[in-house]
């Protein structure tokens, strides 16, 4: 295995590579942006027109969204995203994975009181592990996302399985819905699935399946923000709805659970990539 620190568009980030897969992790928002298994294409999304730097999201990759979710506070989808992290491990384990830790506590006094530790697994599989600590005297309401934008061939073609019959919420037009079979795609789609399921992305032309596993979370958002959205986003090309959806590992709306002072919680996302479908 390797570990090295070099430069990615701009941001130090940490380089693995082993037996399994390659992966770049930057050090500002923790933030996973490429996960490939030996062999493979690609398996995350980063768009052409992201930005790059201190204090902006990166769109695409998994951005650590954390300590709230979306609009529950502001900055949309928190602090974490937009902040540098410190690394604080880096270990192989005995079947020749690699372990990368990382910690994160606000910067702002309002929250100095949550700390974040992050565990990225990169073997055969990616795997996140967020750990979440209140250190104040407080309970506090927390949500979160591992918002991973997954690559796929043509969204038009994709479909996602798994989440047949589970409840979820509409977030474009805020009503409760059970989803009816696969999910396809066809116009924008902002949705809160009430489950701690696994999902799968199904790409025939890629032909390869994505098994989307999680621990900890209550939600699962499924997003592409199709095209009169992408138009909107100045950090997103027009057309690049059709290679791309969100499959997140999430505690998010009625999802958000109350963390109570001295108590830790982990959100887990494991990825994995399936030949054939
Ligand atoms: C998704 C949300 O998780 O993230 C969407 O459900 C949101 O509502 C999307 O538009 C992207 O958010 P942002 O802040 O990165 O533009």
């Amino acid at each position: 295995m390797s570990t090295r620190i070099a430069d990615w568009n701009g941001l130090p980030a940490v380089y693995v590579e082993n037996e399994f897969s390659e992966a770049v992790v930057t050090l500002h928002g923790c933030h996973v942006v490429s996960f490939a298994p030996r062999g493979s294409r690609e398996v995350l999304w980063v768009s052409g027109k992201s930005n790059f730097a201190d204090g902006k999201p990166i769109r695409g990759g998994i951005p650590v969204c954390w300590p709230w979710f979306g609009g529950a506070g502001q900055p949309a989808h928190g602090l974490a995203r937009l902040s540098r992290w410190i690394q604080t491990g880096s270990t192989e384990t005995e079947n020749g994975e690699t372990v990368l830790n990382f910690a994160f506590v606000p910067a702002t006094e309002e929250f100095a009181f949550l700390l974040a530790n992050m565990k990225i697994t990169v073997g055969k599989s990616l795997t996140l592990e967020l750990k979440t600590t209140n250190n104040g005297e407080e309970d506090y309401k927390m949500s979160e996302a591992l918002h991973t934008y997954f690559s796929v061939s043509k969204i038009e073609q994709v479909s996602i399985t798994g989440l047949d019959g589970v409840s979820y919420t509409d977030t474009l037009d805020k009503t409760e819905k059970v989803q009816q079979g696969d999910i396809t795609f066809s116009a924008e789609t902002d949705s809160i699935y009430h489950t701690g399921n696994a999902a799968k992305i199904v790409d025939p032309e890629f032909y390869r399946t994505i098994l989307v596993e999680k621990g900890g979370s209550n939600s699962t958002v499924v997003w592409n923000p199709w095209i009169e959205k992408s138009k909107k986003m100045a950090d997103y090309g027009d057309e690049e709805y059709h290679e791309m959806v969100c499959v997140e590992a999430a505690n998010a709306w009625s999802g958000a659970y109350i963390l109570k002072a001295g108590e830790s919680h982990t959100l887990m996302t494991r990825i994995s990539e399936i030949k054939g479908i």
